[in-house]
């Protein structure tokens, strides 16, 4: 095995004009961490942000590689118990933040934030588990661990244009659940009724007083709509916040008394606490439910940057998806 491997490794703010892999040593395997040889990468707006503004704050690596998730085999277990070869996804707890990410041939993975694939999956394409992990984790335990989604449910998606929005989509429509589902540009009309959207709406951030009303709530504009998203809950409803694509992070002056309706519910989800239990059901569930993640392309490992330029140039809908199968 050679010493080197071609990476993206950035230490200050990178559109992708500016992007080159670039050869670093491959990491060695050292207790609680697993040596990765990196088939697919699912890119994501948290790395847009990291590549374009968070990469300047002091708790990010300098330098560093990103990727926030990734999957592959494992080449090297060190202490862990797991084989040579088993296919594998990562995501998250400081991936590409903290630790060198998935933007690589190699990953050196703590072992905590690895997961096996379960055979259900095995046969899928690198390209579709690729799109699978950060994305799917997202939309899973928004959906179940917070909105606790029921089929007889109806879903309020807001800001269901993006790629967490389709996988929610999938997810929900899959067990029958009626999907209300928003977006800023009408042009995406079409694209969300494929993905089984019943009722599409424009999003102009005023929903409730059009009467817009759903049981559950999945927030992906974030504390932009947060308010009015609360205002459109039935009795007992829940909102989850989970997206931030509204540009607002934090939602200031908030009164919860009177901005909460009475017994109506607020949660929010953070994708940093993956297990194999949740990670496995995901992946049989796409697996058994034959969903396709939606990919807006794949590029092979050598036009990396070719995909940040897409990422960059916005315009298109679904993940991008980086494989390398040499
Ligand atoms: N809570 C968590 O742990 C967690 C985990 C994963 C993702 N997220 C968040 O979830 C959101 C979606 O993530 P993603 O990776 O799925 O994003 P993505 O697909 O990379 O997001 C880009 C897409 O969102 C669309 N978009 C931008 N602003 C929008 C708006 N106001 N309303 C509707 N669509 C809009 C863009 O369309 P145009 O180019 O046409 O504008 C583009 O297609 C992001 O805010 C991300 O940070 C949160």
């Amino acid at each position: 095995m050679s010493e080197t491997m071609r990476a993206l490794q950035i230490s200050d703010v990178t559109p992708a004009s500016e992007a080159a892999l670039v050869n670093v040593p491959i990491p060695k395997a050292k207790p609680g961490w697993v040596l990765v040889r990196v088939r697919g990468i699912g890119l994501n707006h948290s790395e847009w942000e990291l590549r374009h503004d968070e990469i300047r704050e002091s708790y990010i690596t300098h330098p560093i590689i990103p990727g926030i998730e990734g999957v592959g085999e494992v080449v090297d277990p060190s202490d862990q118990d797991i084989e040579i070869g088993q296919k594998v996804c990562m995501l998250m707890g400081g991936m590409g933040r903290m630790w060198d990410g998935s933007y690589a041939e190699y990953c050196l993975v703590r072992a905590d934030h690895l997961f096996s694939i379960p055979e259900a999956a095995g046969d899928l394409s690198w390209a579709t588990l690729a799109a699978v992990p950060e994305t799917f984790f997202t939309a899973w335990g928004s959906l179940f661990e917070c909105l606790q989604l029921k089929a007889t449910d109806t879903l309020l998606i807001r800001a269901a244009s993006c790629g967490l929005g389709y996988a929610s989509m999938q997810i929900a429509k899959a067990l029958g659940v009626r999907v209300v589902a928003t977006t800023h540009r009408e042009k995406y009309f079409g694209l969300l009724e494929r993905f089984g959207a019943d009722e599409l709406v424009l999003d102009d951030g005023s929903l409730a007083d059009k009467g817009v009303r759903a049981d559950k709530v999945l927030e992906l504009s974030g504390p932009k709509t947060l308010r009015d998203s609360l205002r459109c809950l039935r009795d007992g409803g829940i909102c989850c916040n989970t997206g931030i694509l509204g540009g607002e992070f934090t939602l200031d002056g908030f009164d919860p008394i009177k901005e909460i309706p009475n017994g109506r519910y607020l949660t929010g989800f953070f994708s940093n606490y993956p297990t194999q239990e949740v990670m496995s059901e995901i992946f049989a569930f796409v697996a058994e439910r034959d969903i396709e993640p939606f990919v807006a392309k794949v590029f092979d490992f050598d036009h990396l940057v070719d995909a940040l330029a897409m990422q960059d140039g916005g315009g298109f809908q679904g993940k991008l998806v980086i494989t390398n199968e040499s």
